[in-house]
Parts: C-alpha cells; structure tokens; sequence
C-alpha cells in the first residue's frame, strides 16, 4: 500500500519524508489556505521534495475552467496529479485528462456508486473520506471494501486512495479493506512507528545490554 501525505508543511514532509516511506502528497485548497502560501510556489515545493505523485487540487467548478487550471497545474512539474472534485463536472474534466495522458486524483467520494463513475471516467486515483463519513455517523470504512470489491469485479485500473484519515487505525484498516493508497496527516503518520509495547521493550533491551559492560564496536 503507498502512503502519502496530507499536508502542504514543507519542513513537515521534509522530516517525514527522511524516512524513505512516504511515498507522495495530497493537498487541498483548505491545506493550501492553512499555508498561508502561493499554491503554485508551495506545490513546486513539494514536487522538489517527493519524488511520488503530488495531488494539487483546482477551484473551478465548470469542467472547462478545471481544464485550464489543471493543465498549468500539470505544468508545475511532472510529478502533479490534478485533483478534481467528484461532480458531473469534474468527471468530464477527469474523461479529458485521461485522454490527455494527464494523471488525476477524483476527491470528495462518498459513494460506491461515486466511486464507480469515477473509475469510468478514468481516474487514476478515487480519494473516499473516511473520517468526514464516520462524522457523519456513517462506517466509512466499508467505502473502501464496497469500492475494492467493484473495482476488482471489473477490473477497473483506479486506484483506491483512502481520506480523511484520523488514527492509525484508519490506516490499518484501509489497508485491511484493500485500499490502494492512503493520504495520512503528518500527525497520524507519526503514530503509526509508536507502540507502548515496542517503547517498552526497548527500553527493558537497553538497561540489560547495559548490565553487560559491552560494546558493539
Ligand atoms: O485531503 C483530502 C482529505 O484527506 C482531507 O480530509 O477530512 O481531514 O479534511 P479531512
């Protein structure tokens, strides 16, 4: 499963990203505001940290204006996936893309039956929200399950990028349920390398190889 970063904190990626297991970002406008940034300045930037794929998403809600911004957001830098929101319009953005060769990202899914046109419009990545789901008293976690048993059944070459992540346990789960993909918070991200159990038992591991006077070197 690739795990990507929801984030547009630079120096943030930057750290994580040191560890060589994040393998791209998603951002949004609401990210992109969190910024206090340029869009394009701080997508660049991005670009220049991560090798992987880099969602940048437009703010036109007709498909033609989604067409222009998402062409000179594909022009930033070759690593840019065009997120389009999943509406009648962003999948006749998406279509085009797709004939263009342009790599796309349909965010905002909540259905299965969303997720399905998507895939038929040629969406190289679905983003379903799991967490804003769940605050809405759903299970957002069966989105993904639904979506993987349907992609699978027609061997629809979309890939599942799992959203509104809010634990580590999104993360498992999401893994569990056959996601593709999931875009994780830095905060998230962080958690998921701690276990009580592993800080623990470390430290029982460091106070007896202590006790042995030893020296690896
Ligand atoms: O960026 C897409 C998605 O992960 C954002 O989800 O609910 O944390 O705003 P949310």
């Amino acid at each position: 499963m690739q795990l990507f970063l929801d984030t547009t904190d630079v120096a943030v990626l930057k750290d994580l990203a040191a560890t060589g297991l994040v393998d791209g970002v998603t951002t949004n406008p609401t990210l992109i505001a969190k910024s206090g940034r340029p869009m394009l300045e701080v997508i660049a930037e991005i670009c220049e940290a991560v090798e992987g794929p880099v969602s940048a998403e437009v703010a036109a809600t007709t498909w033609q204006a989604m067409l222009d911004e998402g062409r000179k957001l594909a022009g930033v830098a070759p690593n840019v996936v065009v997120k389009v929101p999943l509406t009648r319009d962003g999948l006749m953005a998406t279509a085009q893309f797709a004939r263009e060769g342009v790599q796309t990202n349909v965010t905002l899914c909540f259905s299965a039956a969303q997720a399905l046109l998507a895939a038929k419009a040629g969406a190289t990545y679905v983003s379903p929200f799991i967490g804003r789901l769940d605050d809405h008293g759903a299970q957002g976690m069966d989105l993904i399950g639904e979506i993987r048993a349907i992609y699978d059944t027609y061997d629809f070459d979309t890939e599942i990028l799992a959203a509104s992540i809010r634990s580590p346990a999104h993360v498992t789960q999401a893994a569990l349920s056959g996601a593709d993909c999931a875009t994780i918070p830095p905060e998230v991200f962080a958690a998921l390398f701690k276990h009580p159990l592993t800080e623990k038992g470390l430290e029982q591991f460091m106070s007896d190889w202590a006790k042995t006077g030893q020296s690896i070197l």
